[in-house]
């Protein structure tokens, strides 16, 4: 995890010098957190990191996909410690918004109850993902 976050701020940099732009967006956050595991195309990688398009967790009801990307599931690392409530809503309003999926966006409201109740499903998967 701290591999992950410490390129994930190098892009954040990168991104910033770039263009200038103060706040990731969704589109950015999915790049820098999700995309070497689910990829830029959102299909994934058979057998290893499911699709995301067309993903009835990721479309479906807004505790459900909050929760796994807030408290990790199997090889999925948890994410509560990285990412804001308001960061894990615009990354899923994102992968909700794209690639032909169509659902409604989610909000820090909606993942902040979820955050408070739910906890890290497997401690280990953040060290051992890669
Ligand atoms: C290290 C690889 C890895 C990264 C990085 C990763 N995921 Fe995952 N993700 C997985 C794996 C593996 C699963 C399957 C977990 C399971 O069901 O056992 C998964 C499952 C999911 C699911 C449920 C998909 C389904 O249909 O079952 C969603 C939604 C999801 N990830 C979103 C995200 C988001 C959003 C991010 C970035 C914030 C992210 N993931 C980052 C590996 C990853």
């Amino acid at each position: 995890m701290i591999r992950m976050r410490t390129l994930a701020l190098a892009f954040a940099g990168l991104a910033l010098g770039a263009s200038g732009a103060a706040a990731a967006d969704g589109r950015q956050l999915f790049l820098d957190n999700c995309s070497a595991c689910h990829q830029v195309t959102g299909k994934g990688i058979p057998g290893a990191f499911p699709a995301l398009a067309g993903s009835k967790v990721a479309l479906g009801p807004a505790p459900a996909a909050a929760s796994i990307v807030l408290n990790g599931k199997g090889g999925m690392p948890a994410f509560r410690d990285d990412l804001s409530d308001a960061d894990i809503a615009a990354v899923l309003s994102y992968v909700r918004t794209a690639w032909g999926n169509k659902a409604p966006p989610l909000t820090a409201a909606l993942v902040n109850p979820v955050r408070r109740t739910g906890k890290r499903e497997n401690p280990k998967a953040a060290l051992t993902a890669h």
